[in-house]
């Protein structure tokens, strides 16, 4: 995991300086997953959100302080929305028991030390600390992973596995699946699970970092074939009953750490 911050102030391993402008286009919020985060964070008023990108997820209703150390994603947060403070994960600018709740959405896969990040969300947090990540050990059940493979083994390589999760949170975690809903507003890669035709599209593949991840010739590869293949009808054929399943149980998984102390 790169250690220093790239040209915007990126913190993670990608660089959101060169793919941060597709991002707010593909990746809004998809309003049934940030209920479930919501509901997470029970009825704290006072709430951190780490990694907070454009500010997705990020609940309106209550006092929110966004860290983000991107400058171009800071720059795209909507003028509603807080400033983000330009701030790590690792080094929380706060003092002990700042807020009610604390909120990191697919984010913990990129800093450069876990444990520091999430040992940083509890000091400064008195209630639950909620975390939206993939499960990677659930990243191959998934169609993509059939035509290209490389880019779910990043991924899988990139999240770490739950226990860590659970264990960094001090164990007494909560584990909740998060359904993805067909029409699914937030571009990460599960969210097209029944509509293939939008991976052709470079700008929702370059949405996803794990894409600029990958090498050219794997992308290439992955478009002629996908490409054929919808063409042909043999995608349908194959995964065709996915274009009207209303949910996809992916990898996706809400951890919940001190869930009990809900304000
Ligand atoms: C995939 S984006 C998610 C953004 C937002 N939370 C969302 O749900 O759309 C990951 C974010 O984590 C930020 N990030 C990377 N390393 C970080 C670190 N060490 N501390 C805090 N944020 C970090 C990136 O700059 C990026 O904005």
């Amino acid at each position: 995991m790169r250690q220093t911050r790239g040209i915007d102030g990126s913190a993670g391993d990608v660089d959101y300086g060169e793919i941060g402008a597709s991002y707010a286009r593909f990746r809004q919020p998809e309003p049934l997953i940030a209920a479930q985060i919501h509901r997470a964070l029970g009825n704290a008023q006072a709430v951190l959100n780490v990694g907070a990108g454009a500010g997705s997820y990020e609940p309106e209703d209550r006092e929110v302080t966004a860290v983000e150390p991107s400058a171009s994603m800071r720059a795209q947060r909507p003028a509603h929305l807080v400033r983000a403070i330009d701030a790590v994960a690792e080094d929380l600018p706060f003092d002990d028991d700042s807020f009610d709740a604390s909120m990191a959405s697919v984010t913990v896969h990129q800093w450069s030390d876990l444990e520091k990040g999430l040992a940083e969300m509890q000091r400064v947090t008195r209630g639950p600390t909620v975390l939206l990540v993939c499960d990677p050990a659930q990243m191959h059940e998934y169609w993509l992973s059939d035509y290209i493979p490389e880019v779910r083994e990043n991924e899988a390589r990139r999240f770490p596995a739950i226990e860590r999760l659970v264990a960094a949170l001090g164990g007494n975690g909560r584990i909740e699946p998060v359904p993805i809903p067909l029409g699914c507003r937030d571009g990460f890669n599960e969210a097209y699970y029944g509509r293939p035709e939008m991976f052709l599209d470079p700008n929702a593949r370059l949405a996803c970092s794990s894409w600029s991840l990958v090498p050219e010739e794997a992308v290439g590869r992955f478009v002629r074939t996908l490409s054929r293949d919808l063409e042909s009808g043999r995608w349908d054929k194959e995964y065709g009953h996915l274009r009207t399943q209303p949910f996809f149980n992916g990898p996706l998984r809400l951890v919940i750490g001190n869930p009990g102390a809900v304000h």
